[in-house]
């Protein structure tokens, strides 16, 4: 069964082709390459260059290679540059799915994993997030999140697409150092970052309603994303029409203070954070329950913090061969 990645180029796609061919699916990548690295593809993938607002190029695409299901990662995500063009992510995030849905429809495509984010949540105020928790987004990527899902949900609903909407949570780590996330927009290469500078790592506010005071987060390691992927790409399969909406997360609160030392400890850095004054939209705990996930798919995150840390870490040497302490 051939299925199309939007995205696949991209830190997370390329992990989630790679979990897709080891399972035995067949795959093709969709990718604008505008951030998606090409060569982060196995040579057995093919990749189209395009744009998810070019209806025709998805049609053509999907028809050519048979494409019986799509795992749709393709989109901006930085929560800042949302706030700051909020057009540009209701074109790329909500016209550009609603094109590829439409042309999903128009060539019969039975299933589609969406890609969308904690950030739906927006400021939940639980110990741990439900699925049935309210969805109050605070930024434009999350609202176009929940905007996805509401078109995604609908079409399936007209139409009889198997669907499934995986909101990711705080997702870093690497397969191998070549696959690593190479932006520098979430915490873990933001302090990588200050280290490498011999500068402190700055930790956003310290006066949190949380035990530390800072910040609380539920990590996930992008190979057990991926492997969510390829289980609800299954689940569809085997169950044609479904509708699903997980959480994918580890289901444990990590707080910035204890992700800075356990930062500090692999790599071998002991300079001590600076805090800072907080970051506005940042809510104090987000932190995943994954009972659904588990009972649904019979999933459950393998990796731990340590795993997500060491492995971004071998990433960052990679390009950074000068942070290299130890
Ligand atoms: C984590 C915590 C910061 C840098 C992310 C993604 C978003 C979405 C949801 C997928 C926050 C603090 C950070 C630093 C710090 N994922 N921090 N010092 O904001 O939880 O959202 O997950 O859709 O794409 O952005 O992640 O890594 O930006 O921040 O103190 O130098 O670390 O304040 O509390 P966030 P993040």
């Amino acid at each position: 069964m051939t299925w199309l990645i939007t995205g696949g180029a991209g830190y997370i796609g390329a992990h989630v082709v790679r979990a897709l061919r080891a399972a035995g699916e067949g795959a093709v990548v969709y990718d604008d390459l505008s951030t998606g690295i090409a060569e982060r593809l196995p040579d057995d993938v093919p990749l189209v260059v395009g744009s998810t607002l070019d209806g025709r190029r998805l049609r053509e695409v999907l028809t050519r290679h048979t494409v019986a299901g799509v795992v749709h990662l393709a989109a901006k995500k930085q929560v800042g540059e949302s706030i700051d063009r909020p057009l540009l992510y209701y074109r790329e995030n909500v016209e550009g799915l609603r094109v590829l849905l439409e042309a999903v429809t128009e060539a019969r495509v039975p299933h589609f994993v969406f890609s969308s984010s904690a950030a739906v949540y927006g400021m939940p105020g639980t110990e741990l997030v439900t699925e049935e928790t309210p969805c109050a987004p605070m930024s434009p990527y999350g609202e176009t999140k929940l905007a996805g899902e509401w078109l995604v949900r609908a079409t399936g609903r007209a139409t009889g697409l198997s669907t499934a909407c995986l909101r990711y949570f705080n997702v870093a780590g690497a397969a191998r150092p070549e696959l690593a996330d190479v932006g520098v927009s979430n915490l873990i290469p933001m302090v990588f970052e200050k280290l490498t500078e011999n500068a402190p790592p700055r930790i956003f506010g310290d006066d949190y309603p949380t035990p530390d005071g800072t910040c609380v987060r539920d990590y996930i390691h992008v190979v057990d994303l991926a492997d969510a992927h390829v289980a609800a790409a299954r689940a569809l399969t085997a169950s044609p029409g479904r509708d699903l909406t997980l959480n994918v997360g580890r289901g444990e609160g990590v707080s910035v203070r204890e992700m800075i030392d356990h930062i500090n400890a692999v790599t071998g850095y002991a300079r001590p954070p600076l805090t800072t004054p907080r970051r506005p939209g940042d809510p104090a705990r987000v932190v995943a329950s994954a009972d659904r996930i588990a009972a649904e798919l019979g999933w459950k995150a393998r990796h731990d913090v340590q795993d997500m840390i060491t492995s971004a870490w071998e990433g960052w040497v990679r390009l950074h061969p000068e942070a290299a302490r130890v």
